[in-house]
């Protein structure tokens, strides 16, 4: 039943359903597999297709490959999954867009009610990797394993981890015991979940962690050993409701530092819906910066009061009167994925008690 939507050129943009669909893969079926599963591969970019003028060199291309030339560099793929590649898009995940993110989360949902395909595997640039892994869990609910898999490395550099990276992927997808956690992430053996899992380091090839609860899981040859259950039930958001991504509401990030002034939270809070803060500390700012997003608060602006730290727990009311002024408390989740949560739930209301509802369900 699968319909592949792989593209021959290298789009930057996401696919419009089935203007960029073309039959793909030679490992689409056939009668060799022998039962092995069906794995849809949609692959977005990253440098896990990028590309060197030099296996050496330190600069490079990202998303410069086709899904299938990244597959063609793991043969090993052969005896685990059939695949089934899309192109949704050919991106450095700098330049990730939400419009892609919704091209993204409809062939998950399609992919999911597809009898044929037992898993999903998404290869990104690690970049955005997580809040696109956070979002997908938002609006694309799957009982399918869904694994998203990136790399620190080239694809044709000296000793590239994507290839080892997208094995595990795929192992994993294909995996009875990743099912149920909504969407996994992994990198260099490790397995996160979505809520979880940041990019914590510029370079080198473990740069995944998970600062409050930890990976939940490790890859063991071709089988997961997982220490926990990643939550499966985010508070989802019907992807039909959110309308075309180019008017979703505008939330921007506030990044806290030392004497910071009013006048840049004053001319965002003039164009933009919803603010996160990436505070000090627990979410804090000084006197200047919090009175001016009192302001935007007064105005309708939502804030939203999260940590520039990496990890920890912003709670309502500890420094900061979130009542009073309100606020939204962003609890352990990053300010990349309160940007993202505050912008899907200001698609369902602007009220910041019922935004910290969703925020304390997520
Ligand atoms: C990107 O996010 O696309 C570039 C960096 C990477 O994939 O590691």
């Amino acid at each position: 039943m699968v319909q592949a939507s792989s593209s021959s050129t290298q789009p930057t943009q996401p696919v419009q359903a089935a203007e960029h669909v073309q039959t793909a893969t030679a490992s689409d079926g056939g009668a060799a597999d022998h039962g092995l599963p069906l794995i849809a591969v949609l692959a977005t970019g990253g440098t896990i297709a990028g590309v060197q003028a030099s296996a050496t060199s330190s600069s490079y291309v990202a998303g410069s490959i086709s899904v299938d030339q990244l597959l063609a560099s793991v043969p090993q793929l052969a005896g685990l999954a059939r695949l089934h590649t899309e192109q949704v898009a050919n991106v450095g995940s700098q330049n990730m867009t939400h419009a892609v993110w919704q091209a993204l989360a409809a062939r998950v949902r399609a992919l999911d009610v597809d009898p044929d395909v037992q898993g999903v595997v998404v290869t990104h640039g690690t970049d955005t990797l997580e809040e696109t892994a956070f979002f997908l869990g938002l609006t694309a609910p799957t009982r399918k394993p869904l694994v998203l898999v990136g790399a620190m490395r080239p694809a044709t550099a000296l000793s590239a981890d994507g290839p080892a990276n997208l094995f595990a992927a795929v192992a994993l997808a294909r995996h009875r015991a990743a099912r149920e956690q909504g969407p996994l992430v992994i990198m260099n053996g490790d397995i996160h979940a979505a809520r979880d899992v940041q990019k914590i380091a510029a370079s080198g090839i473990n740069a995944f962690a998970s600062p409050n609860g930890g990976r939940i899981g490790v890859m063991v040859g071709v089988e997961p050993l997982f220490h926990g259950h990643a939550q499966s039930a985010f508070d989802h958001f019907d992807l039909d409701t959110l309308g075309p991504a180019a008017q979703w509401p505008r939330v921007a990030i506030v990044y806290a530092h030392a004497d910071l002034q009013a006048d840049v939270i004053d001319a965002l809070a003039a164009i933009y819906d919803g603010l996160v803060l990436a505070g000090v500390g627990d979410g804090n700012a000084t006197d200047a910066a919090l009175e001016a997003l009192k302001r935007a608060s007064a105005a309708g602006v939502v804030v939203v009061r999260a940590s520039r730290t990496g990890s920890g727990y912003v709670g309502r009311g500890a420094e900061v009167d979130d009542s009073a002024a309100g606020f939204v408390a962003a609890g352990e989740l990053s300010a990349q994925k309160a940007r993202v949560l505050l912008m899907v739930g200001l698609t369902r209301t602007r009220d910041p008690v019922c935004l910290q509802e969703i925020f304390d369900r997520r």
